[in-house]
């Protein structure tokens, strides 16, 4: 049984831990990775960053505004011919996976002068 003093120390540590830049994926994020590479990098590029001239950039959108998105198009209330036959593919947890994966993806952004 490890001491109250163990347990304190352990639980700071991870509080930390979270609050660190570059903290290590969480596991949604790392299967949202793993089903992005096989079902949505080929327009959306590895990094989120579309490579289809047509598709949207994904990285470091609003998680509401993809979770959203992706329910719209598997419904069919959000019309566009790819991403209705793709979305149909995903379960709700694909999508929260997913959704984890693309806002975590750090973007910068830089104002015309
Ligand atoms: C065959 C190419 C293709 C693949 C594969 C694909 N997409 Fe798309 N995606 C598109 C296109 C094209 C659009 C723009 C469609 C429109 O006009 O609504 C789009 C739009 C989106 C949008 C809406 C973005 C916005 O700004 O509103 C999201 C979210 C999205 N895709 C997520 C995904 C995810 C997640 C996957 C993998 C599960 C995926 N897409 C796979 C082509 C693709």
């Amino acid at each position: 049984m490890p001491s109250k003093k163990t347990l304190v120390t352990a639980l700071l540590l991870t509080a930390l831990c979270a609050t660190l830049p570059g903290a290590a994926l969480a596991g949604n994020a790392i299967a949202g990775r793993a089903k992005a590479q096989t079902l949505c990098e080929n327009c959306h590029g590895a990094d989120g960053m579309a490579t289809l001239p047509g598709a949207a950039n994904l990285s470091g959108q609003q998680r509401e505004y993809l979770r959203e998105q992706l329910r719209a198009y598997r419904s069919g209330r959000r019309q566009g011919e790819q991403m209705n036959v793709i979305a149909k593919m995903l379960t709700d947890a694909d999508i929260e996976n997913l959704v984890d994966w693309y806002s975590s993806i750090k973007i910068s952004v830089e104002m015309p002068k």
